[in-house]
Protein backbone atom coordinates (compact mmCIF):
# COMPACT_ATOMS: atom_id res chain seq x y z
CA UNK A 1 0.00 0.00 0.00
CA UNK A 2 1.42 3.60 -0.89
CA UNK A 3 0.95 6.27 0.77
CA UNK A 4 1.42 10.08 -0.19
CA UNK A 5 1.12 11.69 3.00
CA UNK A 6 4.58 14.15 3.49
CA UNK A 7 6.18 13.10 6.79
CA UNK A 8 8.77 14.97 8.47
CA UNK A 9 10.64 12.42 11.16
CA UNK A 10 13.18 14.30 13.55
CA UNK A 11 15.73 12.52 15.33
CA UNK A 12 16.61 9.77 13.21
CA UNK A 13 19.88 9.06 14.43
CA UNK A 14 18.55 8.52 17.78
CA UNK A 15 16.35 5.07 19.17
CA UNK A 16 12.85 6.29 17.94
CA UNK A 17 13.04 8.47 15.44
CA UNK A 18 15.04 5.35 13.12
CA UNK A 19 12.15 3.27 14.10
CA UNK A 20 9.44 5.40 13.01
CA UNK A 21 11.36 6.16 9.39
CA UNK A 22 11.09 2.25 9.21
CA UNK A 23 8.07 1.61 10.03
CA UNK A 24 6.62 4.06 8.28
CA UNK A 25 8.83 2.88 4.99
CA UNK A 26 6.95 -0.64 5.86
CA UNK A 27 3.66 0.65 5.96
CA UNK A 28 4.67 1.82 2.15
CA UNK A 29 4.69 6.54 2.68
CA UNK A 30 7.26 7.40 -0.24
CA UNK A 31 7.22 10.60 1.05
CA UNK A 32 9.30 10.10 4.20
CA UNK A 33 12.06 12.01 5.68
CA UNK A 34 14.30 11.41 8.44
CA UNK A 35 16.37 14.22 9.56
CA UNK A 36 18.97 14.70 12.13
CA UNK A 37 21.22 17.93 13.95
CA UNK A 38 23.65 17.68 10.89
CA UNK A 39 20.44 18.03 8.39
CA UNK A 40 18.85 20.70 10.74
CA UNK A 41 19.22 22.21 14.00
CA UNK A 42 16.19 22.38 15.55
CA UNK A 43 17.20 25.38 18.05
CA UNK A 44 17.57 27.50 15.23
CA UNK A 45 14.48 29.15 14.77
CA UNK A 46 15.05 30.82 11.05
CA UNK A 47 16.23 27.63 10.37
CA UNK A 48 13.39 25.16 11.60
CA UNK A 49 10.98 27.55 10.08
CA UNK A 50 12.06 27.79 6.63
CA UNK A 51 13.05 24.25 6.48
CA UNK A 52 9.27 23.39 7.30
CA UNK A 53 7.69 26.20 5.11
CA UNK A 54 9.91 24.88 2.32
CA UNK A 55 9.18 20.95 2.49
CA UNK A 56 5.51 21.32 3.70
CA UNK A 57 5.05 18.42 5.44
CA UNK A 58 1.36 17.05 6.22
CA UNK A 59 3.25 15.48 9.76
CA UNK A 60 5.81 16.25 11.65
CA UNK A 61 6.97 13.42 14.15
CA UNK A 62 9.21 15.46 16.53
CA UNK A 63 11.76 12.62 18.34
CA UNK A 64 14.67 14.46 18.85
CA UNK A 65 15.65 15.93 22.03
CA UNK A 66 18.01 16.79 24.92
CA UNK A 67 18.13 13.11 26.52
CA UNK A 68 20.82 13.27 28.84
CA UNK A 69 19.04 13.31 32.36
CA UNK A 70 22.28 13.86 34.46
CA UNK A 71 24.23 16.12 31.99
CA UNK A 72 21.11 18.68 31.42
CA UNK A 73 21.33 19.53 35.39
CA UNK A 74 24.64 21.25 34.07
CA UNK A 75 23.34 22.79 30.94
CA UNK A 76 20.09 23.96 31.62
CA UNK A 77 19.98 26.95 29.02
CA UNK A 78 20.64 24.75 26.05
CA UNK A 79 19.01 22.08 27.14
CA UNK A 80 15.97 24.29 27.36
CA UNK A 81 16.58 25.45 23.98
CA UNK A 82 16.40 21.80 22.29
CA UNK A 83 13.66 20.12 24.88
CA UNK A 84 11.58 23.42 24.60
CA UNK A 85 12.38 25.98 22.33
CA UNK A 86 12.80 23.62 19.28
CA UNK A 87 9.40 22.27 19.63
CA UNK A 88 7.56 25.85 19.86
CA UNK A 89 9.29 27.06 16.41
CA UNK A 90 7.88 23.48 15.12
CA UNK A 91 4.81 24.30 16.39
CA UNK A 92 4.61 27.19 15.08
CA UNK A 93 5.57 26.39 11.82
CA UNK A 94 3.50 23.38 11.47
CA UNK A 95 0.75 25.81 11.88
CA UNK A 96 1.60 27.75 8.97
CA UNK A 97 1.45 24.32 6.83
CA UNK A 98 -1.19 23.38 8.69
CA UNK A 99 0.75 20.08 9.28
CA UNK A 100 0.23 17.77 12.20
CA UNK A 101 2.78 17.65 15.14
CA UNK A 102 3.62 15.20 16.98
CA UNK A 103 5.91 15.49 20.62
CA UNK A 104 7.27 13.15 22.32
CA UNK A 105 7.09 13.58 26.01
CA UNK A 106 8.29 11.50 29.18
CA UNK A 107 7.19 10.43 32.27
CA UNK A 108 10.39 13.12 34.16
CA UNK A 109 6.99 15.99 33.71
CA UNK A 110 5.34 14.41 36.69
CA UNK A 111 7.21 14.92 40.32
CA UNK A 112 7.01 10.67 40.87
CA UNK A 113 4.51 11.21 44.22
CA UNK A 114 2.38 8.16 45.64
CA UNK A 115 1.76 4.96 43.56
CA UNK A 116 -1.20 5.81 41.46
CA UNK A 117 -0.46 5.79 37.85
CA UNK A 118 -0.24 9.97 36.73
CA UNK A 119 -3.23 11.01 34.41
CA UNK A 120 -2.91 13.11 31.22
CA UNK A 121 -4.22 16.20 32.67
CA UNK A 122 -1.86 16.03 36.06
CA UNK A 123 -0.37 18.88 37.06
CA UNK A 124 3.63 18.66 35.77
CA UNK A 125 6.22 19.47 37.89
CA UNK A 126 9.24 17.73 36.88
CA UNK A 127 11.91 17.34 39.33
CA UNK A 128 15.05 17.31 36.48
CA UNK A 129 16.20 20.08 34.29
CA UNK A 130 15.04 17.18 31.70
CA UNK A 131 11.65 17.03 33.28
CA UNK A 132 10.92 20.46 33.44
CA UNK A 133 12.04 21.37 29.72
CA UNK A 134 9.76 18.13 28.44
CA UNK A 135 7.26 20.14 30.24
CA UNK A 136 7.75 23.61 28.55
CA UNK A 137 7.74 22.01 25.04
CA UNK A 138 4.54 20.49 25.93
CA UNK A 139 3.02 23.60 26.96
CA UNK A 140 4.80 25.22 23.91
CA UNK A 141 3.13 22.91 21.41
CA UNK A 142 -0.50 23.19 23.09
CA UNK A 143 -0.73 27.03 23.18
CA UNK A 144 0.38 26.93 19.52
CA UNK A 145 -1.44 24.22 17.73
CA UNK A 146 -4.53 22.08 18.03
CA UNK A 147 -3.19 18.73 15.66
CA UNK A 148 -0.84 17.52 18.13
CA UNK A 149 -0.62 14.23 19.78
CA UNK A 150 1.46 14.46 22.72
CA UNK A 151 2.95 11.15 23.90
CA UNK A 152 4.34 10.63 26.74
CA UNK A 153 6.75 7.20 26.91
CA UNK A 154 9.10 6.20 29.15
CA UNK A 155 12.30 3.73 30.11
CA UNK A 156 12.84 3.86 26.44
CA UNK A 157 14.59 0.59 24.68
CA UNK A 158 14.92 0.25 20.73
CA UNK A 159 17.75 -1.09 18.22
CA UNK A 160 19.69 2.63 17.31
CA UNK A 161 20.93 3.70 20.47
CA UNK A 162 22.18 3.42 23.73
CA UNK A 163 19.85 2.54 26.34
CA UNK A 164 19.38 0.26 29.86
CA UNK A 165 18.95 -3.28 28.04
CA UNK A 166 22.42 -2.50 26.29
CA UNK A 167 24.19 -1.89 29.38
CA UNK A 168 23.24 -4.66 31.67
CA UNK A 169 24.15 -6.44 28.38
CA UNK A 170 27.56 -4.66 28.03
CA UNK A 171 27.92 -5.30 31.81
CA UNK A 172 27.60 -9.08 31.98
CA UNK A 173 29.82 -9.33 28.65
CA UNK A 174 32.24 -7.66 30.59
CA UNK A 175 32.21 -10.46 32.93
CA UNK A 176 30.38 -8.52 36.02
CA UNK A 177 28.13 -11.46 37.90
CA UNK A 178 26.84 -9.27 40.14
CA UNK A 179 24.82 -6.11 40.26
CA UNK A 180 23.09 -3.57 42.47
CA UNK A 181 20.03 -2.37 40.93
CA UNK A 182 17.45 0.37 42.20
CA UNK A 183 13.80 -1.75 43.48
CA UNK A 184 12.11 1.25 44.71
CA UNK A 185 11.77 3.03 41.37
CA UNK A 186 8.49 1.65 39.58
CA UNK A 187 7.58 2.55 35.53
CA UNK A 188 7.28 1.27 32.38
CA UNK A 189 9.79 -0.06 29.20
CA UNK A 190 8.86 1.45 26.00
CA UNK A 191 10.28 -0.58 23.08
CA UNK A 192 10.38 1.59 20.09
CA UNK A 193 9.20 -0.75 17.52
CA UNK A 194 6.03 -1.15 19.15
CA UNK A 195 5.85 2.64 19.35
CA UNK A 196 6.24 3.34 16.05
CA UNK A 197 3.35 1.64 15.31
CA UNK A 198 1.08 3.37 17.31
CA UNK A 199 2.39 6.61 16.60
CA UNK A 200 1.83 5.40 12.61
CA UNK A 201 -2.37 4.38 13.13
CA UNK A 202 -1.98 7.93 15.19
CA UNK A 203 -0.85 10.31 12.33
CA UNK A 204 -3.60 8.52 10.50
CA UNK A 205 -6.68 9.71 12.54
CA UNK A 206 -7.43 13.34 13.42
CA UNK A 207 -8.18 12.29 17.49
CA UNK A 208 -5.58 14.93 19.03
CA UNK A 209 -4.50 14.69 22.36
CA UNK A 210 -1.90 13.96 25.00
CA UNK A 211 -1.32 10.11 25.50
CA UNK A 212 0.69 7.78 27.99
CA UNK A 213 2.30 4.79 25.59
CA UNK A 214 4.38 2.36 26.97
CA UNK A 215 4.60 -1.23 27.12
CA UNK A 216 1.72 -2.97 29.24
CA UNK A 217 3.23 -3.78 33.09
CA UNK A 218 4.69 -1.96 35.86
CA UNK A 219 8.17 -2.89 37.23
CA UNK A 220 11.02 -1.85 38.40
CA UNK A 221 14.65 -1.27 37.27
CA UNK A 222 15.58 -4.80 39.15
CA UNK A 223 12.80 -6.43 37.95
CA UNK A 224 13.56 -5.06 34.39
CA UNK A 225 17.60 -6.21 34.74
CA UNK A 226 16.33 -9.30 36.53
CA UNK A 227 14.30 -10.35 33.36
CA UNK A 228 17.28 -9.52 30.97
CA UNK A 229 19.66 -11.27 32.16
CA UNK A 230 17.13 -14.68 33.04
CA UNK A 231 16.06 -13.41 28.86
CA UNK A 232 19.51 -13.39 27.88
CA UNK A 233 20.90 -16.56 29.66
CA UNK A 234 23.69 -14.37 31.50
CA UNK A 235 24.25 -15.50 34.83
CA UNK A 236 24.25 -12.26 36.81
CA UNK A 237 22.66 -11.73 40.58
CA UNK A 238 20.79 -8.79 40.60
CA UNK A 239 20.86 -7.49 44.06
CA UNK A 240 17.94 -4.83 44.82
CA UNK A 241 19.08 -1.47 46.33
CA UNK A 242 16.93 1.65 47.14
CA UNK A 243 17.79 4.64 45.35
CA UNK A 244 18.77 6.03 48.49
CA UNK A 245 21.51 3.24 48.68
CA UNK A 246 22.48 3.55 44.91
CA UNK A 247 23.10 7.46 45.30
CA UNK A 248 26.00 6.93 48.12
CA UNK A 249 27.64 4.26 45.53
CA UNK A 250 26.85 6.21 42.31
CA UNK A 251 26.17 9.53 43.17
CA UNK A 252 23.50 11.24 39.81
CA UNK A 253 22.76 14.96 39.50
CA UNK A 254 19.35 14.85 38.40
CA UNK A 255 16.78 13.69 40.64
CA UNK A 256 14.71 10.71 39.35
CA UNK A 257 10.40 10.28 39.87
CA UNK A 258 9.83 7.25 42.13
CA UNK A 259 6.67 6.86 40.70
CA UNK A 260 6.50 6.42 36.85
CA UNK A 261 3.28 5.24 36.36
CA UNK A 262 1.25 6.16 33.85
CA UNK A 263 -2.15 5.73 33.15
CA UNK A 264 -3.51 4.68 29.73
CA UNK A 265 -7.02 5.90 29.95
CA UNK A 266 -6.85 8.27 26.74
CA UNK A 267 -5.95 5.72 24.89
CA UNK A 268 -8.08 3.30 25.62
CA UNK A 269 -11.05 6.24 25.10
CA UNK A 270 -9.73 6.81 21.86
CA UNK A 271 -9.55 3.30 20.46
CA UNK A 272 -5.94 3.28 19.96
CA UNK A 273 -4.46 0.03 20.90
CA UNK A 274 -1.73 -0.22 24.15
CA UNK A 275 1.28 -1.81 23.30
CA UNK A 276 2.06 -5.77 24.46
CA UNK A 277 3.05 -6.34 27.83
CA UNK A 278 7.05 -5.90 28.64
CA UNK A 279 8.05 -9.21 29.00
CA UNK A 280 6.80 -10.03 25.30
CA UNK A 281 8.58 -6.44 24.13
CA UNK A 282 12.12 -7.30 25.78
CA UNK A 283 11.77 -10.94 23.96
CA UNK A 284 11.55 -9.87 20.56
CA UNK A 285 13.84 -6.54 21.55
CA UNK A 286 16.72 -9.39 22.68
CA UNK A 287 16.02 -10.92 19.06
CA UNK A 288 16.47 -7.97 17.32
CA UNK A 289 19.44 -7.33 19.01
CA UNK A 290 21.13 -10.60 18.03
CA UNK A 291 19.80 -10.10 14.01
CA UNK A 292 22.12 -7.13 13.53
N1 LIG B 1 15.41 7.61 26.11
C1 LIG B 1 14.47 7.52 27.07
O1 LIG B 1 14.56 6.71 28.00
C2 LIG B 1 13.24 8.41 27.00
C3 LIG B 1 12.29 8.34 28.04
C4 LIG B 1 11.13 9.12 27.96
C5 LIG B 1 10.95 9.97 26.86
N2 LIG B 1 11.89 10.03 25.89
C6 LIG B 1 11.67 10.95 24.76
O2 LIG B 1 11.57 10.16 23.57
C7 LIG B 1 12.09 10.86 22.45
C8 LIG B 1 13.03 9.96 21.70
O3 LIG B 1 14.06 9.51 22.57
P1 LIG B 1 15.29 8.66 22.03
O4 LIG B 1 15.74 7.80 23.16
O5 LIG B 1 14.94 8.06 20.71
O6 LIG B 1 16.37 9.83 21.83
P2 LIG B 1 17.88 9.72 21.36
O7 LIG B 1 18.19 8.30 20.98
O8 LIG B 1 18.71 10.41 22.37
O9 LIG B 1 17.85 10.58 20.01
C9 LIG B 1 17.60 11.95 20.01
C10 LIG B 1 18.20 12.55 18.75
O10 LIG B 1 17.94 13.95 18.74
C11 LIG B 1 19.09 14.59 18.25
N3 LIG B 1 19.16 16.00 18.65
C12 LIG B 1 19.60 16.52 19.82
N4 LIG B 1 19.61 17.86 19.77
C13 LIG B 1 19.19 18.22 18.52
C14 LIG B 1 19.01 19.46 17.85
N5 LIG B 1 19.30 20.63 18.44
N6 LIG B 1 18.58 19.45 16.58
C15 LIG B 1 18.32 18.29 15.95
N7 LIG B 1 18.45 17.08 16.52
C16 LIG B 1 18.91 17.03 17.80
C17 LIG B 1 20.21 13.80 18.88
O11 LIG B 1 21.43 14.07 18.25
P3 LIG B 1 22.81 13.92 19.13
O12 LIG B 1 22.88 12.49 19.54
O13 LIG B 1 23.86 14.35 18.16
O14 LIG B 1 22.63 14.84 20.30
C18 LIG B 1 19.71 12.36 18.67
O15 LIG B 1 20.09 11.84 17.42
C19 LIG B 1 12.71 12.14 23.02
O16 LIG B 1 11.82 13.20 22.80
C20 LIG B 1 12.84 11.88 24.51
O17 LIG B 1 12.73 13.06 25.27
C21 LIG B 1 13.03 9.25 25.92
Amino acid sequence: MSNDMKILVTGVKGQLGYDCVRELTLRGYTNVKGIDIDDLDLTKEDDVKKYINEYKPDVVMHNAAWTAVDKAEENENKVYEVNALAPKYIAEACKEVNAKMVYISTDYVFNGLGDKPFNVDDPKEGLSVYGKTKAQGEDFVTSTIDKYFIVRISWVFGKNGNNFVKTMLKLANMGKNELNVVCDQIGSVTYTYDLSKLLCDMIETDKYGIYHATNEGYISWAEFAYEIFKQANKNVKVNPITTEEYLKLVPQQAKRPLNSRMSKDSLDKAGFKRLPDWKDALSRYLKELEEK
